[in-house]
C-alpha cells in the first residue's frame, strides 16, 4: 500500500509556470481584511488576516476556514482557547493594519486603548467594524508553516451599509511607511514559510475531550 503521508512529506512540486502567470488569480483569492481576535486566561490579542473562506453550505450551520501562521502569537492563543473572532475592518479602521498586522502581541498589549466587548466565547468583539463572526474551532490541519482552522460560527452580525475593505484597496490608502514595513516583514516570513511548509505533521487533530489528559497544546 502507498504511504501517502511519507510520500507527501518528500513531495517537491514540479512548478510548470512562473508565479506571474497565475498572480491575477492567486491575488484575488484573499478575503477582505479581518482582525482575528483571541483571548485566553485574561490575555487578549488581535492580528490581521486575509486567508478566510466560508466553509459550509448549510445556512443554520455556518463554518469558516482560517489560516494562521505558526509563528504568530494568535496561533498559540487559538490552539489553547479554541475560539477566535473575525472582525471585518471598515475604511476608518485602516490603522489596525499597522497596530495588529505589523507587530506581534507576544510582548505587548495590542488591545490597550481599543474599544471592544467580550463575545459569547470571551473573544474580543471590536467596536465599529463592518461586521464580526465569533467562531469555535472544530478541526485543524497542519500546513507546515501554518494551521488551517475549521470553525463553527456561534455568533455574529453585519452592518451591510459598510463595505468590507480588501488589502488590494487598503494598500493604496495607507501611508508609504506602512507599506514598506509590510514588504520587509513579508519578505522575512516568506523565507521562514519556505523552510517550514514541507514539515507537515499528519497526526489527526482531536478536540480536548477526545484526548486523555489533554491540557491544550
Ligand atoms: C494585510 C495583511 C494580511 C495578513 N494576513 C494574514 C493571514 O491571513 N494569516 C496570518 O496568520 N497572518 C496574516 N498576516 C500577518 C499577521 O497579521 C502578523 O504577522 C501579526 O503581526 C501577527 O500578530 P500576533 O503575533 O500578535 O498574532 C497579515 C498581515 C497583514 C498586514
Amino acid at each position: 500500500m502507498i504511504n501517502f503521508a511519507k510520500n507527501l512529506k518528500m513531495y517537491v512540486p514540479l512548478v510548470r509556470m512562473e508565479y506571474q502567470d497565475i498572480a491575477p488569480i492567486m491575488g484575488r483569492l484573499w478575503s477582505p481584511l479581518a482582525a482575528v481576535t483571541t483571548s485566553f486566561h485574561g490575555k487578549a490579542n488581535a492580528q490581521i488576516a486575509v486567508a478566510i473562506t466560508a466553509a459550509s453550505i448549510v445556512p443554520d450551520r455556518p463554518r469558516v476556514l482560517v489560516q494562521i501562521y505558526k509563528g504568530n502569537y494568535t496561533h498559540q492563543l487559538i490552539r489553547v482557547s479554541r475560539a477566535f473572532g473575525l472582525n471585518f475592518l471598515s475604511l476608518d479602521q485602516l490603522h489596525f493594519i499597522r497596530d495588529f498586522g505589523l507587530v506581534s502581541g507576544i510582548n505587548h498589549e495590542k488591545l490597550d486603548g481599543v474599544e471592544y466587548s467580550p463575545g459569547e466565547t470571551g473573544v474580543p468583539i471590536l467596536a465599529g467594524c463592518m461586521g464580526y463572526l465569533e467562531c469555535r474551532v472544530i478541526n485543524a490541519m497542519d500546513g507546515g508553516d501554518m494551521t488551517c482552522f475549521l470553525a463553527e460560527v456561534v455568533a455574529g452580525s453585519a452592518n451591510s451599509d459598510v463595505a468590507p475593505v480588501t488589502w488590494r484597496e487598503a494598500r493604496n490608502l495607507i501611508p508609504k511607511e506602512w507599506n514598506e514595513a509590510w514588504n520587509e516583514k513579508i519578505g522575512g516570513e516568506i523565507e521562514i514559510s519556505r523552510r517550514r511548509m514541507s514539515d507537515i505533521d499528519y497526526t489527526a487533530w482531536a478536540p480536548p475531550a477526545a484526548r486523555s489528559g489533554a491540557q491544550g497544546d
